[in-house]
């Protein structure tokens, strides 16, 4: 009997199949909440930070647009089209290719960032209880240091994370990944906006914001500015790794692929927007404060001594830790759901799926939580020059998902074919306004603004 049930539970796929979305509300809250994640609450107001405040913005804002938003577009109708993983997308629609190699960069990524990402997160989670009890407020920045250095309680913490994350994908596309979506975006949407609306009513309001809208045009010819905001905008939107090819093989035809597209990049650079509208009214608040000074501490070393100092801090630091582990956990579903999706299209249950790539992760988090101050040869990775989680990221981050949104932008747009993706995205009669222009911006804007940050990152690796 109870053998039964194992089997009945590891026919592939689990729910109806691969699995599908319920409704589009539900679909673009779980792209979104894979989009908004630690990327823009702690990541977007760091990078506006180094790279001077509101010109930062505003580059970001074009890249959204004209870069990245035809990506998503493709991402999604390459996935709608085949209704398969990132591997089998390329494979259905180029059988016999090696195109297929694309989509494994970006399943393999998926673990990679994942092995990093989830040590934050174990941050922002025990965060939540040290901003209740006070404990980080006297001496944020110490407290922070001798936090990440403790290997121990941080093991733990990112197979929390990982442990939370597959039981929610266990539940399958809908029953899962869709329900916990439809809970926690709007949570974390009502919570943004109650931080935002607490943060314009602190003593720096008025420096902060000037400092975040008020554009220092110097720096607008700055190539490095450009190159952070591409690459956050890219990081931001969850693309580049075959994440929205998944989600949006889970799509039905009848959803406007194009509509929900919009709402993900619309809610997506809302969210970054108005982090930016608490963390710098919060930040100038507290004396001595430099944005520039960016690095993990802008949000774990300096935001806890004000919420010890303000009246109703502990509500208030509580509120945004809940917020940004919210953000977290939606955005680590979508990057385990990738690997996971991989195996579930090569037959494999999706339990046995999740429970093999949630452990992969998990030991591959290890080296990274040691190498914030526990183990120093990991402190500082030979050769390098960086921690290995810091290593991770740059792996990661900044060459895979380039490398990979760029053979997504040169497939959708000329290998595929640009035509066939609009086909796909009209079906139904669903509208795509613009389609003569995403055929222009998918063909040559996107992958020229790609292959250019990949060059300036290497020039920037001989350089430095
Ligand atoms: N977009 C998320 C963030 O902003 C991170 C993320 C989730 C991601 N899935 C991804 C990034 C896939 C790249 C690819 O934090």
């Amino acid at each position: 009997m109870a053998l039964n049930l194992t089997e009945k539970e590891c026919a592939p796929g689990g729910d109806a199949g691969r699995g599908s979305w319920g409704s589009s509300f539900g679909f673009i809250m779980a792209a979104a909440g894979s989009a908004v994640g630690l990327g823009n609450i702690w990541g977007f107001p760091m990078q506006v930070g180094k790279g001077g405040g509101a010109v930062f913005v505003l580059l970001y804002l074009v890249c959204v647009v004209f870069v990245c938003f035809p990506i998503l577009v493709a991402e999604l109708a390459l996935g709608r089209a085949s209704a398969r993983d990132p591997i089998g997308a390329f494979q259905v629609t180029r059988p016999g290719t090696p195109w297929w190699l694309a989509g494994a960069l970006g399943v393999t990524a998926g673990v990679g960032i994942l092995s990093f990402y989830s040590v934050i997160a174990g941050w922002t989670l025990a965060y939540v209880w040290y901003s209740f009890t006070g404990a980080a407020g006297q001496n944020p920045g110490a407290f922070f240091v001798a936090f990440v250095a403790d290997g121990g309680k941080n093991v733990l913490l990112s197979f929390g994370v990982l442990v939370i994350t597959a039981a929610i994908i266990l539940g399958g596309v809908r029953q899962g990944i869709e329900k916990a979506a439809k809970v926690m975006m709007p949570a974390l949407f009502l919570l943004l906006v109650l931080l935002g609306v607490r943060a314009l009513f602190l003593p720096g309001a008025a420096e902060g914001l000037a400092y975040y809208l008020k554009p220092d045009f110097s720096e607008i010819a700055n190539i490095s500015v450009l190159n952070a905001a591409l690459g956050q905008a890219f990081f931001s939107l969850s693309l580049g790794m075959g994440a929205m090819i998944t989600y949006g093989s889970y799509l039905s035809k009848k959803t406007n692929g194009v509509k929900s597209a919009g709402w993900v990049a619309g809610l997506d650079t809302c969210v970054a927007l108005l982090a930016g509208f608490v963390i710098f009214p919060a930040g100038f608040s507290i004396v001595g404060f430099n944005p520039a000074e960016g690095g993990p501490g802008l949000i774990f070393a300096v935001l806890p001594s004000l919420f010890a100092a303000m009246p109703g801090g502990a509500l208030f630091g509580v509120a945004f830790f809940v917020l940004l582990s919210l953000a977290a956990l939606t955005s680590a579903i979508s990057l385990l759901e990738v690997p996971t999706a991989a195996l579930v299209d090569r037959g494999w249950c999706r339990r046995k799926a999740v429970l093999l790539m949630a452990g992969l992760v998990a030991l591959m988090a290890v080296p990274s939580v040691l190498s914030q101050g526990a183990v120093s040869w990991l402190t500082k990775v030979p050769g390098t020059g960086m921690d290995f989680l810091s290593l991770m990221a740059t792996v990661w981050n900044n060459w895979a998902l380039p490398i990979g949104g760029l053979l997504i932008s040169v497939f959708v747009g000329w290998v595929w074919g640009a035509d066939k993706a609009v086909a796909e995205l009209q079906a139904e009669g669903n509208s795509f306004p613009g389609a003569r222009l995403w055929v222009f911006l998918i063909r040559y804007v996107s992958p020229l603004a790609i292959l250019f940050v990949i060059i300036m990152t290497a020039r920037g690796m001989y350089a430095g």
